[in-house]
This record gives C-alpha cells, sequence and structure tokens, in this order.
C-alpha cells in the first residue's frame, strides 16, 4: 500500500501516539491543537484533506465533509458509537467510515459490572452515610441492597458488550440473561450465556438488572420512559452504558426518587457533561459516571490504533478493519 502522498487530519490534540505513529509513517499529518479542540479550527484544517482520524465526538456532518471537500477518501471515528456522525450524508458522498467498536467491549463490560454492583448494593448513598454521620449500624437491616447471585438480569441490546457483561456476570452465579434485540443472537452464544430473545414488556417485567447496551437511534431514543419504568419491578436496578438519550431523564428521576425502582448505574447521561446542578445528583440512589467506560490507557490506545489502520485502509481503497457501514 502506498500512501505517501496522502494528507490526513487528526481532529483531536490528545489522540494517543499509536495512532498518530502508525499514520505518520505514510501520511503528511495535520492536527487540531486547540483543546478541547475548536471547531472554528477543525473547518480551517479540514480543507483538502484525504483522509480523517476523528478523534472526538464532535459533529461530523454536512458542513465539516463540505468544508473538507470532493477528495476526501476515507475517516474513522475513535469510538464505537457513532450518533455524532450524519451517517446519511458520509454514505450519500460514497466516504468509507471507520469506528472501533470490538475493541473497547471488556473495558465498559468491566464497568458495567461495577455500576452494576455500586448501583445494587448503594455505594453511593454508603458513602454519604458515612460523610454525614449517619452510620447507623445499630439496625439490623440497614442498607440492604439487591443480590447479584440467582438473579435475572435483561439486555437492551446484546451485541459486543452486552455479551461481555455477561459473560462476566456469569461469574455471579446469575440465574438467566434475557435480552431484547431486533435480530436473535447465534444459538451457541445464546446456549454459552444462558440468555433467551424476549419482548422489551417481558423484558422489563422479569429483569432484576436492566441493562442498558444498545445504539443510540430514532427507535431507542427515549425508550426508557415512565411507562417502561412502571413496567419494572420496584426492586429493578438500571445500568446505562450505552448513550443518556436512550433514557428519559426527568422520568428516571421520578422512578429513583418514588422508589418505583430500586436504583440506577449511568456512565452516560443527556447532555454530556452533566450540569453540576442537576437534580439527578440530588438522589442517593444513583451512581452517575462522566462516560468513562473506555477510558483506560490500553483501550484508548489500541482504539487509535484500529482508527488509524481504518485511515490508512480506506486512503489505499481496501476494506476498513471495522467499517461502520
Ligand atoms: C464509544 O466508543 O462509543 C464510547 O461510548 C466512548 O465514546
Amino acid at each position: 500500500m502506498s500512501a505517501k502522498s496522502f494528507k490526513v487530519l487528526i481532529t483531536h490534540p490528545e489522540v494517543p501516539q499509536s495512532g498518530i505513529d502508525l499514520l505518520n509513517e505514510n501520511c503528511e499529518l495535520v492536527r487540531v491543537e486547540s483543546l478541547p479542540p475548536k471547531r472554528s479550527e477543525l473547518l480551517q484544517k479540514i480543507r483538502g484533506v484525504d483522509g480523517i482520524l476523528w478523534g472526538g465526538h464532535e459533529a461530523l456532518n454536512a458542513e465539516a465533509l463540505d468544508a473538507a471537500g470532493p477528495q476526501l477518501k476515507s475517516i474513522s471515528t475513535m469510538s464505537a458509537g457513532i450518533d455524532y456522525v450524519d451517517l446519511d450524508e458520509v454514505k450519500r458522498r460514497k466516504i468509507p467510515l471507520g469506528h472501533t467498536p470490538t475493541v473497547l467491549d471488556n473495558a465498559v463490560a468491566d464497568l458495567a459490572v461495577g455500576l452494576l454492583i455500586a448501583a445494587g448494593r448503594r455505594f453511593h448513598e454508603g458513602r454519604k452515610k458515612i460523610e454525614t454521620g449517619n452510620w447507623e449500624n445499630y439496625h439490623l437491616n440497614w442498607m440492604l441492597g439487591q443480590d447479584v447471585r440467582d438473579s435475572v438480569v435483561g439486555f437492551y441490546g446484546f451485541g459486543g458488550i452486552g455479551q461481555a457483561i455477561a459473560k462476566r456476570l456469569s461469574g455471579f452465579d446469575i440465574d438467566q440473561v434475557l435480552y431484547t434485540t431486533r435480530r436473535r443472537i447465534d444459538r451457541e452464544t445464546e446456549k454459552e450465556l444462558n440468555a433467551k430473545k424476549v419482548e422489551f414488556n417481558e423484558l422489563l417485567a422479569k429483569s432484576d438488572f436492566v441493562v442498558i447496551a444498545a445504539p443510540l437511534t430514532a427507535a431507542t431514543q427515549g425508550v426508557f420512559n415512565a411507562t417502561a419504568f412502571n413496567k419494572m419491578k420496584n426492586t429493578a436496578v438500571l445500568i446505562n452504558i450505552a448513550r443518556g438519550k436512550i433514557v428519559n431523564q426527568n422520568d428516571l428521576y421520578d422512578a429513583l426518587r418514588s422508589n418505583r425502582i430500586f436504583a440506577a448505574g449511568l456512565d452516560v447521561v443527556d447532555p454530556e457533561p452533566l450540569p453540576p446542578n442537576s437534580k439527578l445528583l440530588t438522589l442517593d440512589n444513583i451512581i452517575i459516571l462522566p462516560h468513562i467506560g473506555s477510558a483506560t490507557n490500553r483501550t484508548r490506545s489500541d482504539m487509535a490504533t484500529i482508527a488509524a489502520h481504518n485511515v490508512l485502509r480506506g486512503l489505499a481503497g481496501e476494506r476498513m478493519l471495522s467499517p461502520a457501514y
């Protein structure tokens, strides 16, 4: 492959060196240097490039593609989710687009299991009890939470991340995995994970832990609303490691405040960053993390490597390692 004459834009100054080094071997690099990256700098530096490593969650839309120009041949995001990409615009221009799923499955799954236990066993509330001088361990039934053992874990979306979570949870002696997806997964994986595909209402009614692991699309936006929460067990714990907009946050607040459901653990919210005065932060029965599912050194570096390979393959007219469409 010869890509020496190609010019590639790196849209974020903190893209790990592993990706930069790969691209640097054969391409002239142009880099956005502002932090947070300024849209104006991006729109200026994008002009005339052949490839782009899209390093953040900045909107990748017609404005950016127009600014780049018709020579643009290859783009890769450095994320699994591509909800900030106007996919129709990219497809219309027939520009190959890559992303980085799979490589982050394990890191996100680890975090999801952490959230599930932390929310079910009231870590946040417990910490607050200490800080406020309310360590009331003279109660016999103090701070009781939900068991993972023998629980039914329901997945809304059951791709690589969901399956990696289920695999980990099998070590916690859960009873069963249920999942709701458009298409049934292969029988062997179902058997291995003791997983059964069910309708959404059944998932809600039967699950002790409900894990959202689906992409954000027009069909998934706002699906977890008051109607859904009212179908869940009042002992249920909701986990979201996917995208904040899949949950109606006002309805979630009401469901948690009224103890309609037991607790929630969120790595993703809407908007991000969550304003420090968000009413969600006033609740005891919620754990909120600042979207750090894939934030480990190794995973970030691997994401950059795969994104760089995607870009290089697109430039060479080859199939990307992980094409987004
Ligand atoms: C992803 O890659 O989609 C993760 O949410 C991190 O952005």
